[in-house]
């Protein structure tokens, strides 16, 4: 419980929280005065306890604060020399079941209170790609790139959640942190970027790579850098695994975001994202350290990318498909963001590329490729395979909308099964997401093209056409956006336009599909046509719902659909 009291003197907050035995603060706070430290004072019954400083003036310092008994207590600061932007508590010996209570955010942080909402958001502050997606101890694991004070990207953190069906998360305290250089200005140089996890061998607990960027370090902004965690929850002191780009392949300085996975040869491969002067590239290097601390050594380019004046290849991942990876027949997924990537034809940026083909350990041979998601808001899209079944989560984003000086609370994808079929690869939303069904809509009327209306933003919307390609167009109502989803001879599209403006052409060229399930949630749409063969991702700026919908279609088109109103 938290709550504001004026205790007399209008400029002291006060925050009240029951916390139980054995409880750790986390509190950011900065000096507001130069000279004056920023404090947060620590209240029990019997009284003041302690103090938590801060004299930094331009950025928030983290503090730990451990408060051993239990009870009622209260923080105070005063809120002319202090401020304060998160304050959350967990208790260490069972963070991983009850996650962490946050008791305070400003406004420049705070998540929005959607309750309905069902894509995942970090409980405060600013959020870009997946990290380190995986199953550990048994439950899924999603870390992301995080920074706590604000909803722009700025110096990089690792923020951490728990699920146990990938729909529904459990907050966990912020992972990992910049450098302490890095961390003290929010001057946007850097911090810890993407990367991946794997469990420890013969121990509970995982490793996790990342990438350190500090812009102008010379000779490398960008090296990678391993961390373990033996609780699953906080992460020990980080170390340089790869100090400096391979040698003699004209790299420019990109070096980053290390996906680290079992080869076909049981050794831990890594792939790295980077640019030549051809264009994109995807590195390779493999250890035969079991447990993948140390003996990193370059092996070679992967893959070189030349298509859509891509600079550098960012977040690429590799897993196997429909099989085990050291089985020589199993069919594997490459997954890339191609940065600065412009499809000339729809105007589409930052695209993603899915090949599927055979991984031998030390070459990648391409049997065909798509699109990963014709929406593009899809990107940095993070995959691994859990037990026989693969499954990855995207940033409900691109960078051509956003940049580091604008607000822009994001969202995960849905997770996405990958599914081999009939030579094309299926990105279906998880058997799961049916769970999320809570009442229905409509069972009658959007098929007779009368309109729907929603009482709440999260809405499933499931119809079926008669024949494969019958063309229709399905019309949202959305206060601030034209939206539509459209099925044409062209091939299936997403209609956005904002304020008149068309922007790129959202499109599926050629598809013909015949089954459709739309995802609609505060400030996104998802399409998944012919289950998952086209999925089409967009963000919809800002928190306003889709208030209805309405089906235009020849008669006898449509046989079947119906909506539901979802809830977590
Ligand atoms: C992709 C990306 C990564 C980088 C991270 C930084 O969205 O640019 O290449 O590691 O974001 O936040």
């Amino acid at each position: 419980m938290t709550n504001d009291q004026d205790r007399g003197r209008s400029t002291t907050r006060v925050l009240q929280a029951e916390l139980p035995v054995n409880t750790t603060l986390h509190i950011w706070l900065k000096a507001m005065i130069p000279g004056v430290p920023g404090t947060v004072s620590l209240v029990s019954v019997k009284g003041k306890f302690g103090d938590v400083l801060a004299n930094n003036t331009e950025e928030y310092e983290f503090r730990i604060y451990h408060v051993f008994g239990g009870g009622h207590f209260e923080l105070h600061y005063d809120m002319e020399k202090t401020a304060v932007s998160v304050i959350y508590w967990f208790t260490p010996t069972d963070v991983l079941e009850t996650g962490i209570t946050v008791l305070h955010t400003n406004t420049g942080n705070a998540a929005p209170v959607l309750p309905d909402s069902y894509h995942f958001r970090p409980p405060f502050g600013w959020m870009n790609d997946p990290n380190g997606f995986g199953r550990f101890g048994g439950r899924p694991h999603l870390f992301y790139q995080h920074y706590s004070h604000g909803l722009q990207w700025n110096t990089m953190h690792w923020g951490h959640a728990v699920s146990s069906d990938y729909l529904r998360w459990r907050h966990m305290p912020i992972f990992l942190f910049p450098s302490e250089t890095l961390g003290a200005r929010p001057d946007k140089r850097g911090g810890a970027f993407s990367g991946s996890a794997i469990p420890l061998p013969n121990a509970p607990g995982i490793r996790v790579f990342f990438t350190e960027q500090e812009k102008d370090r010379d000779p490398e902004e960008q090296i990678q850098m391993t961390a373990v965690s033996p609780d699953l929850f906080s992460a020990g002191q980080a170390e340089v695994l790869l100090d400096r780009r391979p040698e003699g392949e004209g790299l420019t300085l990109d070096f980053r975001d290390p996906y680290v996975f079992r080869g076909p040869d049981g050794l831990w491969k890594m792939l790295l994202g980077s640019q030549s002067e051809a264009g994109g590239v995807i590195l390779l290097y493999e250890t035969e350290d079991r447990s993948a601390a140390t003996g990193w050594t370059y092996i070679g380019k992967l893959l070189v990318e030349t298509r859509h004046q891509t600079t550098a290849i960012e977040c690429p991942c590799l897993l196997p498909l429909d099989g085990s990876a050291t089985d020589p027949t199993t069919q594997w997924a490459l997954l890339y963001g191609l940065m600065n990537s412009t499809d000339k034809k729809t105007g589409r940026k930052n695209l993603t590329m899915a090949e599927v083909g055979w991984f031998d350990g030390r070459t990648f041979v391409k049997e065909f490729e798509q699109e990963l998601d014709f929406g593009t808001d899809n990107y940095a899209f993070q995959a691994f395979k859990d037990g026989d079944q693969s499954i990855g989560i995207g940033w409900l984003a691109n960078w051509a909308d956003t940049g580091p000086n604008i607000d822009f609370p994001t969202a995960m994808t849905l997770p996405r099964a990958l599914v081999l079929s009939d030579g094309a690869l299926l990105t279906p939303p998880i058997a799961a997401t049916e769970s999320l069904r809570h009442h229905v809509i409509d069972r009658t009327r959007l098929m007779r093209g009368e309109t729907v209306n929603f009482a709440g933003g999260a809405v499933e919307i499931k119809f079926e056409l008669r024949e494969a390609g019958l063309p229709f167009r399905l019309d949202f109502d959305h206060p601030d956006v034209t939206l539509a989803v459209e099925l044409d001879a062209d091939g299936l599209i997403i209609l956005h336009e904002n304020h008149g403006a068309a922007g790129p052409r959202y499109i599926a060229a050629g598809a013909r599909p015949r089954l459709f399930r739309i995802f609609l949630d505060y400030g996104s749409l998802e399409v998944f046509a012919d289950d998952g063969r086209w999925a089409g991702t967009k963000r919809i700026a800002g928190f306003n719902p889709v208030r209805s919908a309405r089906l235009s279609a020849m008669p006898d088109s449509v046989v079947n659909a119906a909506v539901w109103g979802l809830r977590p």
